[in-house]
């Protein structure tokens, strides 16, 4: 057993190393959500009062974790969902990532704010591999992102929905940590205190690169660049505002213009779903998107049912967020989603130890999946339904 495994039992353990190793305002950044907190704590309330319901004497000795999704078999019913900060926690993150998902036989999916050019992440990377979009302010600009994953081979486009404007997260604001990034003593003490971080990752992109990491899959046309951080200068002149003109018109644009999968990302209504198939989604992603935009939402486990009834056989539906368990899966699973998506667990991992922890994490829970599918009576995962979980109000009607 590697020193990893045995100082990480489950995911939470990975949190640990990561909180450790990472800088408070980063790894708060990663950890927390929104104003209150209040969707952040429902998610895993939602999963927590999800009750199984095992059969028993089902010969379980061969079990099979794997799904088919868009004509391709994976290893496990998991997809590694967009996350901004993976290549500030861990020096290219996201080619660590997506390669552990690679190894695992799951899809990767690259965040906007990625600072790894989309074609290296693809190269390097290797699987399955789709990219998220973020549509600022010019929306044409985006529509250049868009060309350029095509062009990079990305086989889906995951339009994020939930955020016409930035989220308030006031850990952030009183951490210091804002955009465009300014350097205040509280960070640099921040910094200073965390070397593994501070030279191991942000100073190797000094060092080996010799810039910043910069957002390097959004398209930022000439015109907006004024200095020699054109990022960050297209930012304080608010290109990198979010659009909060988007509707659906755009995307049945996007669906005209993208030739691979198309998958609408943080739909919680279900007439919002029906409208996402209507446009021609070939998925959506069920998700309050962390706890980490609109405090308060409705949990994907809450929405799911609803959703799972008007558009369930219609477009694959994935589901996240709060996701630390194996059982965590099966519960989504049983709730009708076709797969579920995992955010932090992954990025803790990648936070702890780069591509090792990611692994670490998809390992625990791909153990924990078959463990639980094993005293449930599941033997592979198109078999798991409904009569798998018992929800609180159900538990209520029958006197438990
Ligand atoms: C730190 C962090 C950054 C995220 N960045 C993005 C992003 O850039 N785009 C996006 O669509 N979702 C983003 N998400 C949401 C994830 O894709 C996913 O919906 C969520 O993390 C799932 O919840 P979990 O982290 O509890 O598994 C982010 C989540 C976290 C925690």
């Amino acid at each position: 057993m590697s020193n990893l495994e045995s100082k990480t039992l489950n995911i939470n353990d990975l949190r640990g190393l990561a909180k450790k190793r990472l800088t408070k305002a980063l790894f708060d950044f990663c950890d927390k959500g929104s104003e209150d907190q209040i969707s952040l704590r429902d998610n895993r309330r939602a999963l927590d009062k999800i009750k199984l319901m095992p059969r028993v004497l089902r010969d379980v000795s061969k079990r099979d974790p794997g799904i088919e999704l868009f004509g391709k078999n994976h290893d496990l019913p998991l997809i590694i969902g967009p996350t901004g900060p993976a290549g500030f926690v861990w020096y290219r993150g996201e080619t660590c990532l997506a390669k552990a998902a690679e190894k695992a036989n799951i899809p990767f999916t690259l965040a906007s704010t990625s600072n790894t050019d989309m074609e290296k992440v693809i190269l390097n990377g290797g699987g399955t591999q789709w990219y998220q979009l973020y549509v600022w302010q010019d929306r044409d600009a985006a529509l250049v992102t868009v060309k350029r994953a095509q062009d990079a081979g990305f086989e889906g486009l995951v339009l994020t929905v939930d955020s016409p404007v930035y989220n308030n997260r006031e850990t952030d604001i009183r951490n210091g940590l804002v955009f465009p990034p300014t350097i205040k003593l509280n960070n640099a003490i921040d910094a200073i205190l965390h070397p593994r971080w501070l030279f191991g990752t942000f100073g190797r992109y000094l060092v080996d690169e010799g810039h910043l990491p910069a957002f390097s899959n959004i398209h930022v046309p000439e015109k907006e660049k004024t200095n020699v951080s054109g990022y960050v200068s297209a930012a304080s002149k608010g290109f990198l505002n979010r659009n909060e003109t988007l509707d659906w018109d755009f995307v049945k644009r996007l669906r005209d213009m993208w030739a691979g999968k198309l998958l609408i990302k943080s739909v919680l209504h279900p007439d919002d779903a029906m409208m996402a198939v209507d446009c021609g989604a070939d998925g959506i992603f069920v998700s309050n998107h962390a706890g980490n935009v609109n405090d308060t939402a409705i949990t994907a486990w809450d929405a799911l049912p609803e959703i799972v009834k008007v558009v369930g056989g219609r477009t694959k539906i994935i589901a996240d967020t709060g996701i630390r368990r194996g059982s965590d899966v099966i519960k989504g699973l049983a709730l009708g989603a076709d797969v579920i998506a995992i955010g932090r667990a992954t990025l803790y991992g990648l936070a702890a130890a780069g591509e090792r922890g990611a692994t670490r994490a998809i390992d625990i829970l791909d153990a924990e999946i078959r463990r639980t599918m094993a005293v449930m009576g599941i033997v592979d995962i198109p078999s798991i339904g409904r009569d798998h979980i018992r929800l609180a109000r159900e538990l209520a009607v029958s006197g438990h």
